[in-house]
Order: structure tokens, then sequence, then C-alpha cells
């Protein structure tokens, strides 16, 4: 028996580079592996009160850009998470036993009281218990996310024990983080400092739509700084940055090259970023010629969004069925 994956992105506008090597780049290799659920989490978007109107726009764009990046609904199931109404279910058995303490820890609840502290709603507080809900519906041992999610792993691994132990049984099973590369990926962003993050603006995320010019609009901009100035020197934050992107986009050979001439004094930044931007727009182009093929083919879009939602509902409803009879629910 194939292990069960599970893993999904919040519909809040296009994908970026970091989302790509930190997460969808794996459901691609992973897909021929294992049983794999890949959903768009529409739900836990709405802790941030989307506009009604944006919303489809937004499922939209991460579905287009799933198949895009080459994840195969023959293969895989792939679903919108308010098409599996099982989840919300869960979500709500796990809550009775999600303790106020624990949620209040989180590291990501910390960033929302401070990032949106007129918006601190109970979604936000309950955001781990709802994206375990999405993991231990389908019983996934495998999720493959950014480094970011870790604590979000630990938690769900908390409230799927405790059902456990509460129920006496071993319906869920643990799930761990994954990634094909030894260390969980971290993709920086172009503005100096921090991960490529939609929330750290516009100007420090590379989209897997952007075009062309935008890209190296974008890399122009790029923070630097006035150049080394002895042989050899570490490199600060904003350059390692830019560096550890080359390493992601770029052939090994032009990155050694680079970093020589870093370590020579002889780099001149605008060529380094010249060819860093090149480099950008060949990974990217494939990509954004699907995407512009695939967000004209509506009929296809809708078929693989209900075939996904038939499969996940499928799996989903065994686990719910489960849970109650363990709860202790009895038809009459
Ligand atoms: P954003 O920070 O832009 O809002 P999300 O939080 O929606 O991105 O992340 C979706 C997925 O992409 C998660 O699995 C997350 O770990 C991964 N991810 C996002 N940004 C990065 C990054 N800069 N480096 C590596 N992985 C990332
Ligand atoms: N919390 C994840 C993020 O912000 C998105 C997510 C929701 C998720 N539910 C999930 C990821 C279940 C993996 C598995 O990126």
């Amino acid at each position: 028996m194939k292990e069960t994956v599970v893993s999904g992105i919040r519909p809040t506008g296009k994908l970026h580079l970091g989302n790509y090597f930190g997460a969808v780049k794996n459901f691609v290799k992973m897909q021929y592996d294992y049983n794999c659920y890949f959903f768009i989490a529409d739900l836990h978007s709405l802790t941030t009160h989307p506009t009604p109107g944006d919303l489809h726009g937004y499922v939209k764009h991460v579905l287009v850009e799933y198949l895009a990046c080459g994840i195969n609904p023959e293969e895989t199931t792939i679903y919108v998470q308010s098409d599996v109404p099982e989840v919300a279910e869960l979500y709500l058995y796990l809550n009775m036993n999600a303790y106020l303490g624990e949620l209040e820890r989180s590291a990501s609840f910390k960033d929302k009281i401070r990032s949106q502290s007129d918006n601190v709603n109970a979604g936000l507080l309950t955001y781990p218990t709802l994206m375990a809900a999405d993991i231990l519906i389908h019983k996934a041992t495998k999720v493959p996310v950014g480094k970011d999610q870790e604590q979000h792993l630990e938690m769900t691994r908390t409230f799927g024990n405790r059902f456990n132990r509460l129920y006496n049984t071993d319906l869920f099973p643990e799930s761990f983080a994954f990634n094909y590369s030894e260390n969980l990926v971290k993709v920086p962003g172009l503005d100096g400092k921090g991960k490529m993050s939609k929330s750290s603006g516009e100007g420090s995320c590379i989209y897997l739509a952007d075009s062309p010019e935008v890209i190296r609009k974008k890399v122009s901009r790029a923070v630097t700084d006035g150049g080394p100035t002895a042989e050899n020197q570490p490199k600060p934050e904003a350059i390692q940055n830019l560096f550890d992107l080359m390493k992601i986009v770029s052939p090994a050979d032009t990155m050694a090259h680079f970093d020589a001439l870093y370590n020579k004094c002889e780099i001149r930044y605008g060529d380094f970023k010249k060819q860093l931007a090149e480099d950008m727009i060949i990974f990217n182009s494939p990509i954004r010629e699907k995407i512009e093929e695939l967000s004209k083919d509506t009929s296809y879009l809708r078929q693989v969004a209900k075939h996904g939602a038939l499969k996940a509902r499928e799996s989903a409803q065994k686990t719910i069925k489960e849970a109650r009879e363990l709860i202790g629910f009895k038809s009459f």
C-alpha cells in the first residue's frame, strides 16, 4: 500500500517561486510514488475575509497553477477544500480537544495578532485544527510543505494522538513534513530580508505567471549594497539571498562564476542580476505558457475539480464514518 500524502495552499493570489520550490515541486515528484491529495485551502483563506467576488478567481489561479506545474489529475486527487464538507466536520470534532493555551502559542497566530490586529478571529486561532483536519481526514503520513509549516504539523500530531487516546483507537497516524532535499527549503525574497512571501510585498516575489519584462524589472530593483570591499568576505543577507535564488534557477557553473567574482571583489551587480533574471525567465516560461493556455479552458478545469471532489469525498467520508462511531453518535 502506498503511503498517503496531503498538502494544500491558500488561494490568496498567484503562486510565487517560494510556493513552487517549498511545496509544489515536491507535489509533482510525489504524485508517482504516493497516494496524493492536493487541495486549494479556500476555507483557510476566509480568516482574512476575501471579497466574495474575488474568491473564485483566486481558487482558479491555484488550480491552474497546480496543473501548469505538472500535477496530473489522473495520478493525484486535486480538489477544492470547500467542496469536501467532511473536512469542516472533522475540524469541529478536533476543536473539542484543542486547548486555548496551545493554540495561542502557535507562531503563526502570534504573527497574525501583530499583522492583522483588527481581525483576530477564532478562525485564525483554530487555523491549526483546520489544517490537522485536512491531513487527518485522509490519514496522511507525509505532508510536503515549507519550513514555516513545521509547527502546524507538530500540532496535527498532538491533535491526532489526543483523539486516539480519548477514544482508545489508532484511527489517526502521525504525519511529518516532507521534502525530497535534506533540509526544508526556504526561498528568499528580493527585498533583502526574509523569505519570499505575498505578505512581504509585490516587489519581493517572482510569480510563476510573471512575464519576462516583469521579472527583469523586479530583479533589477532587488536590494543590493555597495559591493564587497575585501576578498572572501562573508555575504550580507541581501546578497546571500540573491545567490540563494541563483542556486535555485541557474546552472551550478553560473553560480560558481559569480561567487568567484564576488570573492575577488570583481562582481558587478548589474551583470549578476541580469543573469539571474534571464535564468528565472528560462525557468518560468514553460509554466507561464501553460498557465495562459489552461486559464482559458474552463470546461477542463470544471471537470478536474468535480472529479477531484468526488475522489476526496470518498476518502473523507470513510474517515468521518469511523470518527462518528468512535465518538458515540448512533442513528435511531
Ligand atoms: P505566502 O507566504 O506567500 O503567503 P503561503 O503561506 O501561502 O505563502 O505558502 C504556501 C506553501 O508554500 C507552504 O507550503 C509554504 O511552506 C510554502 N512557501 C511559501 N513561501 C515559501 C518560501 N519563501 N520558501 C519555501 N517555501 C515557501
Ligand atoms: N497552512 C498551509 C499554508 O499556509 C496551508 C495548508 C492548509 C496546508 N491545510 C494544509 C498545508 C494541510 C498542508 C496540509 O501554507
